[in-house]
């Protein structure tokens, strides 16, 4: 069964496209088939794997056009388990587009029906709004996962996502399931990060994954050389983060996957 990760927060700047870059990475590199979609139309998750004048096909034309294949947008990247599904700026086309079209919050879940087996994971980014991409993403996903920047107010406005996921669950996805919260943009020598973490580990629990994201600028810097953290630094304190939470992102779907399979059996 694939595991289809949507990573999502309506807040812009909490790291949601360094996560989701990083972490389909360190997935590849246990040799996980890992395909990335990029359905932010600023493309940041795009960006860092090709230059954009070279994406002739994208997300949108499959999202806008059912007779455009998800397969025949998806590039490989230097890394032969890890595959990228670009985005591009006429993603925000769509929200207008698909008013009012009945099957809108299914598109993506469609296109992906046919090729999914052939990937362990699928990772989501999602841009930093609640509309119709977002939708369409919690539609398709498996897991949520959510970035949560330690920094003041970090909590505030997540009441709507997890609303947004509630509703998504009720009706289009029961089976949608919290993987896990992961707080990024730490900074161990502030007050403000370690009592956002107190918080945000008060009001999550163990949804909390136990791997925390640091702030590291080694992260900010190897998109602009179109690399992942892995090759462009792999020592660093990120690498190291992102590989971890890969493995805990990996435990935590194999446990789904068990308890599944015994509800299943009951
Ligand atoms: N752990 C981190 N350490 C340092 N910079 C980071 C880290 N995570 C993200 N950033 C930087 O912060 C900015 C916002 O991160 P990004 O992943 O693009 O967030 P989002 O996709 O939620 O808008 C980017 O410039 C990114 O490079
Ligand atoms: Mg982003």
């Amino acid at each position: 069964m694939t595991t289809i990760l949507a990573i999502a927060n309506q807040k812009g700047g909490v790291g949601k496209t360094t996560t989701a870059i990083n972490l389909a990475a360190a997935l590849s590199l246990r040799q996980k088939r890992t395909l990335l979609i990029d359905l932010d139309p600023q493309a940041n998750s795009t960006i860092a794997f090709f230059d954009p004048t070279e994406i002739q096909a994208s997300v949108y034309d499959v999202l806008s056009d059912h007779r455009v294949d998800l397969a025949s947008v998806i590039r490989p990247t230097k890394d032969p388990f890890l595959f990228v599904a670009p985005g591009r700026l006429a993603l925000a086309k769509l929200e207008q587009q698909l008013a009012g079209q009945f099957d809108a919050p299914y598109k993506l879940k469609d296109a992906l029906t046919p090729i999914q087996k052939n990937y362990d994971f699928i990772v989501l980014d999602t841009p930093p709004a609640l509309g119709i991409l977002t939708v369409n993403a919690l539609v398709a996903a498996t897991h949520l996962i959510v970035p949560i920047q330690a920094a003041y107010f970090a909590i505030e406005g997540t009441d709507d996502l997890l609303e947004t996921y509630e509703r998504v669950r009720a009706r289009p996805n029961p089976n949608l399931k919290m993987m896990g919260v992961v707080i990024t943009l730490f900074d161990k020598r502030t007050n403000i990060s370690r009592d956002t973490h107190e918080q945000i580990r008060s009001v999550f629990g163990p949804v909390l994954f136990k791997t925390r994201i640091s702030k590291n600028v080694r992260l900010e810097e190897s998109p602009a050389y179109k690399e992942t953290i892995f090759t462009f630094a792999p020592k660093s304190p990120g690498a190291q983060e992102y590989r971890r939470l890969a493995q805990e992102v990996i435990q935590r779907a194999e446990e789904d996957r068990i308890a599944r399979h015994t509800e299943d059996a009951a």
